[in-house]
């Protein structure tokens, strides 16, 4: 397997070099046209070489599948969650840049702001007007420290943006302990190692960053107008801080591919623009492939690592039709009866927006819908296998939850055990050799 990509430029490379990225190089316009060209093309990795009234060129898709991040990382598809989970646990402090020369993302350095010369798309005639949708925002809370979120964001005139920042979350809470008022830096063209770290939420004073670091090298440099690191190999870079102001932000495409509503958000302005010579904007497809395995990703390892206290986890897989979000796959060696039940209780605490799990036994293939669908069918009886909690704190990208406004979302949530049942239903627990009978029969020559 290759090394890892220290940059998105490298990551592109390597993309390239597989044969995965198709060039397109007509003029473009990031108004509707780029978003619906990259959707026609199934989300595979895209580079527009010419986009109308912008400067940078685009790059879309190249997180659309686990193969591309497995690439991006330098580890077979099937080792990413393995990957994610061992950088969760030995974080690593990355290193700040030094030296004479700039960092990449300061080799130029523009200090009169115009955010109309990025190649920020429109995706929907219905969307709120142009996002940015691959920036990965930076902030330091006063309490804990750094945190590294994705946030879409909202064009507003030449240096304002609106962001979506999603209550309870780190950025969030970072504004709500600085007073409302809070200096942020946002960087667009990352490595996978920092797209991956910046989707997910360890406990809060864990730096995302040194998530990042441990999956790839990921050397920082100090911002120019702001007291924050960034990736010193991002591609474009934007400083500026987040105000007290308030306007609407939305509407917009969310993960569940339902359009998110509209909602009183922080204005944010940028004050100083660096980036490389050559930079490229990446675009991301929101409720897409890419956001779905972006979100997903990252809370394979958490779910896994829950599970494992209880019980043999084997894998997990957040799956696309449940936005790689709200449903997930447990698969375990099941050492006791009870096991699956203690599955399905864990994997909630794994990832707090899980909203359905469904748990299966070792020679059930996870990404297979056929073989789940036959494990239910085969192995589970709703009356003794079903486990529901009514009104449970949930995600609010859910559009069936229970939402109210400034409070957390509330949904239902159940955890199916498909896996062989070691009681009969008069209690009594079934021989090896019984449970064995639930197994598929194979043919065979032999
Ligand atoms: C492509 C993508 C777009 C996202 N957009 C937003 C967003 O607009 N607002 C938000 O609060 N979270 C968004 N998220 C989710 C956060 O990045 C994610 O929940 C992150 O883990 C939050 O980290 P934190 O809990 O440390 O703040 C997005 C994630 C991805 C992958």
């Amino acid at each position: 397997m290759s090394s890892s990509c220290r940059s998105f430029r490298q990551y592109v490379a390597a993309i390239r070099k597989a044969g995965w990225l198709t060039t397109v190089s007509d003029a473009v316009n990031p108004h509707l046209e780029l978003a619906a060209q990259i959707q026609q093309g199934s989300e595979q990795p895209l580079w527009f070489s010419q986009v109308q009234g912008a400067s940078y060129p685009v790059a879309a898709g190249l997180c659309s599948r686990r193969e591309l991040l497995a690439l991006g990382l330098g580890v077979p598809a099937e080792r990413l969650l393995f990957a994610l989970s061992d950088a969760l646990q030995k974080r690593s402090p990355p290193r700040v840049w030094e030296g004479d020369k700039p960092a990449p993302c300061q080799e130029v350095i523009e200090e009169h702001v115009d955010l109309q010369t990025l190649p920020i798309l429109t995706h929907l005639p219905a969307d709120g007007g142009p996002y940015v949708t691959a920036g990965v925002m930076i902030v330091n809370d006063p309490e804990v420290g750094r945190n590294m979120a994705f946030h879409r964001l909202l064009r507003l005139d030449s240096s304002r943006f609106t962001a979506r920042l999603i209550e309870g979350r780190g950025t969030y809470t970072a504004l709500q302990r600085a007073g409302g008022q809070l200096e942020m830096a946002i960087c667009i063209g990352n490595s996978p190692a920092v797209l991956l770290a910046a989707a997910m939420s360890p406990e809060p004073g864990v730096d995302e960053m040194s998530i990042a670091n441990a999956l790839t090298p990921t050397p920082l440099v100090r911002c120019r107008t702001v007291a924050l690191e960034v990736p010193a190999t991002a591609e474009i870079v934007l400083e500026g801080h987040i105000t007290p102001q308030m306007v609407d932000e939305g509407p917009f495409l969310d993960l569940t591919e339902t359009m998110d509503v509209v909602r009183r958000q922080p204005v944010i302005e940028i004050r100083c623009i660096t980036h490389r010579r050559e930079a490229c904007y990446q675009a991301l497809l929101p409720g897409g492939l890419e956001h779905k395995s972006l979100m997903g990703l990252p809370r394979e390892p958490t779910i896994y690592q829950a599970v494992n206290q209880v019980c043999e986890c084997l894998n997990v897989a957040l799956t696309p039709g449940g936005g790689s979000w709200l449903h997930a796959v447990v698969q375990i060696r099941k050492r006791s009866g009870d096991d699956g039940r203690r599955a399905i209780e864990a994997a909630f605490k794994g990832h707090g927006s899980l909203k359905h799990v469904l748990v299966v036994d070792e020679d059930i293939n996870i990404y297979d819908v056929v073989q789940l669908e036959w494990a239910l069918a085969t192995r589970f009886q709703a009356d003794s296998d079903l486990m529901v909690w009514p009104e449970q704190p949930g995600s609010s990208l859910d559009p069936s939850g229970h939402h109210v406004p400034g409070l957390k979302s509330r949904t239902a949530k159940m955890g199916l055990d498909a896996t062989i049942p070691w009681f009969k239903p008069d209690g009594t627990l079934r021989s090896a050799g019984e449970r064995a009978a639930f197994r598929k029969v194979r043919y065979s020559t032999e």
